[in-house]
């Protein structure tokens, strides 16, 4: 690893790195002051100059796409596929490797759910395509025998409170490659080289405090991770057994690690009907929170790169998504039962 120490950097935030590369078994891990922080550091390590066409879902979060829209970079919006709603579906995937008009994918998997098939992995192989993984909201699970953050050349997580392994705030970078982990050391150090006429950058570390409280939540991921899969059945068995909602089955391959739950209402009233009452017993529904919706028309800066999605448009119109904590802390039990009188 390079050296670099303008700012200074405690040896706490090495030791936690070191803890991130063992846990995701990755060779470097990275840290950074955030998750969007991430993403972007890692798209001016593959596209310094931008102007890259770069693949993502319309259902990801407004942090997946500021940073492709920051680093001057271009968003592709692709459907998603009905049978895996936040994966890409892969027809459309396929025309457009065919037809060379992206240059990388960003795959988001949004509340722990599988954030591609079988079938992307699939084609992003064949064509030997640049895949950066958003893993936000899907650290901790596992594909085909493998963390998800070490498919693609570059994982970016998120240690925000609201994360399964937190900080307080921070991120980090799952690297594949040592040079793009010297890379981002340098691009979160303002740049690097302050003193040559390399591009630079504010300061993006991570903190020693953030680090040592890592550490200590590391040890402990697996009972939060437990934990949360309890929540996870009980939800399981009351929206979709009692009350006949649904969710795609997923690839037995995935590994979830239950960050959050989502399902499909029958219709946009009764999603609306779900909000309501989670919102009435104190807790609020991230689908409502933050507008579960088609990016390119939530976000009047991403209206420029609309296009056709029709899955994506029906998914995010019937789609009920939390943080599994959102129904802890509002006494999951009598919240369900209210909501199955109601529909
Ligand atoms: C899918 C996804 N990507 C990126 C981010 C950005 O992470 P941060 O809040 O640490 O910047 C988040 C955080 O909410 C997220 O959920």
């Amino acid at each position: 690893m390079v050296e670099i120490n303008f700012s200074g950097s405690s040896d706490i935030v090495q030791k936690f790195e070191g803890a991130l590369a063992r846990t995701f078994l990755c060779p470097h891990a990275v840290t950074t002051n955030s998750g969007t922080t991430a993403i972007f550091i890692a798209l001016k390590i593959l596209f310094p100059a931008g102007g890259k066409r770069i693949a993502i879902s319309p259902l990801a979060p407004a942090m997946s796409y500021i940073p492709i829209v920051l680093s001057k970079n271009i968003p592709v919006f692709i459907d998603v596929d009905l049978d895996y709603p936040f994966s890409l579906d892969p027809r459309a995937l396929e025309s457009q490797l065919s037809e060379s008009t992206i240059d990388a994918v960003i795959t988001v998997g949004m509340w722990g759910r599988q954030p591609f098939s079988r079938q992307v992995v699939e084609l992003l192989n064949k064509f030997g395509i640049l895949h950066v993984e958003d893993i936000a909201q899907s650290q901790f699970a596992s594909y085909l025998g493998k963390p998800i953050g070490t498919f693609g050349v570059i994982g970016c997580g998120s240690l925000h409170n609201n994360k399964l392994l937190q900080t307080g705030e921070g991120g980090y970078l799952l690297c594949q490659q040592l040079t793009y982990a010297e890379r981002a050391q340098e691009i979160r150090e303002f740049g690097g080289r302050i003193f040559s006429n390399n591009e630079l950058f504010l300061k993006l570390k991570h903190s020693g405090y953030g680090a040592r409280a890592g550490l200590d939540n590391l040890q402990y991921i697996k009972d939060e991770i437990t934990h949360r899969k309890l929540l996870f059945n009980l939800c399981d068995q009351k929206f979709c057994g009692n009350l006949g909602l649904h969710w795609p089955k997923e690839d037995p391959e995935f590994r979830s690690s239950s960050y959050g739950f989502t399902c499909i209402a029958a219709s946009e009233k009764d999603r609306n009907e779900i909000h309501r009452v989670f919102h009435e017993g104190g807790a609020i529904c991230d689908s409502q929170k933050y507008k579960l919706g088609l990016a390119f028309e939530t976000y009047p800066w991403l209206s420029e790169f609309s296009t056709s999605c029709p899955n994506a448009d029906r998914i995010s119109k019937s789609t009920v998504g939390f943080r599994l904590p959102a129904i802890r802390e509002a006494a999951a039990r009598e919240i369900l039962e209210t909501i199955l009188e109601r529909i």
